[in-house]
């Protein structure tokens, strides 16, 4: 038995230590995945009765992953590094990269930071995927330089061409505190021109009525009893993230108004989706 395999049965044992609802499983059980775990599903339908289509809401964030991925395969750039990338379930990065490029050149790092998501990664890919081309590590968004270090050290991808970074779900759990401005500038200065960069979130943006405005403070509190907390933000806060790089059409918009298609949910009015995103490409 290899090492990887060692450490992966290891890690996957502290699933039966679990004590704390973690986002990766909360959202993997929302999008109808079947890596979580009761503590996970009971937290998950606690937040669905204070904001109703918070699965749909999460369907929308991986759905717009899918044809953002679909969008930088078709423009020829094939690297991709996916940070916060979760439990691997439908839509994975490198299955969509590659039915998208029949030519299977294709390169794929996935990220997280949270154990079970690199173990259950580390199987698919044992599984599906080519190890030549598709790799799972362990490390923070917040540690940008030992996290890129990581990455480079795979020898998965060539870094001096352009690649295209996805934290795609992912910065609604960095609170302004801990410095998300900083850290995205710094994976922005690393990457080569011609380099796109995929993000979305959620938004607490135009609620409805005051009791929705109310339930999106809610959600921000309850998932403070997660492994995970965070903040919602407005387009206005959430634009900073892509820095001076040019946003591909139709710029930074709420998800399903990026170039939808037919399954896109909340296509014929966006706004309800409560999930901004956009890519951006460096000049
Ligand atoms: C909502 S899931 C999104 C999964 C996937 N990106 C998608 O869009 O379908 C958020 C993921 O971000 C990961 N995450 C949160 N904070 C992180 C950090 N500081 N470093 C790496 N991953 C992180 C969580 O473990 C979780 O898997």
């Amino acid at each position: 038995m290899s090492n990887d395999e060692d450490e992966d049965r290891a890690l996957l044992a502290l699933a039966d230590s679990v004590d704390r609802p973690s986002a990766a499983r909360v959202y993997d059980y929302f999008i109808g995945g079947e890596t979580n775990y009761a503590i996970d599903r009971a937290f998950a339908e606690q937040v669905r009765e204070r904001v109703p289509l918070i699965g749909e809401y999460c369907r929308t964030s991986r759905q717009f992953l899918g044809r953002a991925v679909r969008h930088c395969s078709a423009g020829g750039v094939t690297q991709f590094v996916d940070i916060g990338s979760g439990l691997p379930t439908a839509g994975n990065v490198h299955e969509v990269a590659d039915a998208a490029r029949p030519q299977l050149d294709t390169r794929v790092v996935y990220v997280d930071n949270e154990p079970i998501a690199l173990a259950h990664s580390r199987m698919l890919l044992a599984d599906t995927a080519d190890p030549e081309r598709h790799h799972a590590i362990a490390a923070d968004l917040m540690e940008p330089g030992e996290l890129w270090a990581q990455v480079r050290d795979t020898e998965i991808l060539d870094l001096s061409r352009p690649v295209v970074l996805i934290v795609n779900a992912v910065l609604h759990f960095i609170k302004d505190q801990d410095d998300p401005d900083g850290i995205i500038e710094f994976y922005r200065e690393l990457l080569p021109s011609g380099s796109l960069l995929v993000l979305s979130q959620m938004t607490n943006e135009n609620p409805e009525s005051e009791d929705e405005r109310q339930a999106l403070a809610d959600l921000q509190d309850y998932y403070e009893r997660t492994t995970n907390p965070g903040q919602l933000r407005t387009t206005g806060e959430f634009a900073r993230f892509f820095g001076d790089w040019v946003l591909e059409e139709p710029g930074l918009v709420y998800a399903p108004a990026w170039h939808p298609d037919d399954e896109t949910l909340f296509r014929t009015e966006p706004s309800q989706s409560r999930v901004l995103g956009g890519v951006a490409r460096k000049s």
